[in-house]
């Protein structure tokens, strides 16, 4: 009997460990990128993306800067921008996001993670909000 209780609690223990990575799996971040670093010249362009630390930091219509996370919550296929139709795509099953992560076509139903962005000179800040 005490065997049977002692593996029960084990299980829990793990099923509660197991539900808390599930949700601290979303990284935090807080980072600097320099613009002025060629392997980032692709961001002086609008439309232009980057892919650093798993995530996709791009420069939309309007000139800002967004990240997101560059999986596809689909799956986990990567995501591009498409400044054609201002919006982030999946390379995969053509799922739509628009800029802020949101879904707008599936199959994908949930949103892309977003991270903030502030821009300090030539210095692009990504940081978990
Ligand atoms: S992996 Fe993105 S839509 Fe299927």
């Amino acid at each position: 009997m005490s065997r049977l209780f002692f593996v029960l609690i084990l299980v829990l223990l793990i099923t509660v460990h197991w539900q808390c990575e599930q949700v601290d799996s979303q990284q935090r971040v807080d980072f600097y990128i320099d613009l002025t670093d060629p392997q980032y010249q692709d961001l002086y362009l609008t439309g232009g993306y980057i892919y650093v630390n798993s995530i996709m930091v791009f420069k939309g219509l309007d000139q800002n800067y967004y990240a997101l996370s560059q999986y596809c919550t689909n799956d986990v296929c990567m995501v591009q921008y498409q400044v054609a139709f201002n919006e982030v795509v999946c390379t995969c099953d053509q799922s739509h996001f628009d800029v802020y992560g949101n879904p707008t076509f599936g199959p994908a139903v949930y949103p892309l993670y977003r991270y903030a962005t502030s821009l300090y000179g030539s210095m692009l800040r990504i940081y978990t909000p």
